[in-house]
């Protein structure tokens, strides 16, 4: 019979926030509730990331995400996991405009879905916000560098920091959300050197995705490091390929069916 005390304690923010120069941060993203259960068992803080828009819908960009959507999927990743802090990306339109819409959009993901953090993407911009949001309950962690909802702005998907006059904005955004009491900050695309850097100046983690082994923690799409997605970029190491696993088995079902050498009816549900 289980107890009270048996019960798992998930993954708290302060405990994400005390990790700062301490043992690196596992995170992966996550968008439904089997794949979360099994990356709950290895991962400090999952992310229901809006790279979901991509990955299971097959968007274009993270630009034509939904409110909706970001809680259908933090909801299963919630139901599927016991251990991991959940952090449910907001999506774009839905926290730019003023901090009261942010906190009313925020205030909805977390009361939906139960999960502990919301994350955004923005510098300096979008300090203000984050300072209204934490000052209300709700824990935030900022996403800098390379800022997909922004993709239009920036002309694609480009490494930020390769020449050094960038520099400075960078680092006064990780600069400007840690002060205003993000709890952590994922540092996207950046070159090492910066990232280095930015590390070194803030006092709350970082955590890196294409932008090197000095930061914090490292967070990958679940689905490329399981080279599940036809691209793929360069700096992520693929982990198994369960791509072609898939199509191999579906291959081996077609031919099952084809070849009527498929379970009769007194084998099916054991
Ligand atoms: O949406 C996402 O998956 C993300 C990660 C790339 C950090 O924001």
């Amino acid at each position: 019979m289980s107890t009270q005390t048996d019960k798992v304690r998930r993954v708290t923010v302060p405990q994400i926030r005390a990790r700062k120069r301490g043992e690196p941060i596992v995170s992966l993203t996550s968008y439904h509730a089997h794949t979360a259960a099994i990356v709950d068992a290895h991962a400090d803080f999952i992310l229901v990331g809006d790279s979901l828009g991509m990955v299971m819908h097959g968007m274009e960009s993270t630009v034509s995400v939904s409110l909706d959507l970001m809680i259908t999927h933090g909801k299963a990743v919630v139901r599927g996991t016991k251990q991991a802090l959940v952090v449910v990306d907001m999506p774009f339109g839905t926290y730019e405009e003023s901090p009261g819409i942010a906190f009313r959009n925020a205030a909805t993901i977390m009361k939906e879905t139960g999960c502990g953090a919301v994350k955004l993407e923005g510098g300096a911009r979008m300090a203000e916000t984050i300072r209204f949001l934490t000052e209300r309950g709700i824990p935030v962690m900022a996403h800098i560098g390379l800022t997909p909802q922004s993709s239009h702005i920036m002309g694609g998907f480009k490494t930020q920091g390769r020449d050094a006059e960038s520099w400075a904005g960078h680092i006064a955004d990780a600069e400007a959300v840690a002060e205003a009491g993000a709890f952590a900050v994922v540092l996207e695309g950046m070159v090492e050197p910066l990232a280095a850097k930015i590390t070194e100046k803030v006092d709350i983690p970082t955590i890196g995705i294409g932008a090197s082994a000095e930061c914090d923690g490292q967070i990958l799409v679940l689905e490329d490091m399981l080279g599940m997605n036809p691209w793929t970029p360069k700096f992520v190491r693929v982990y198994a390929e369960i791509g072609p696993l898939i199509g191999q088995a579906v291959e081996r079902y077609a031919a099952d069916v084809k070849s009527r050498a498929f379970p009769g009816e007194d084998e099916t549900y054991s």
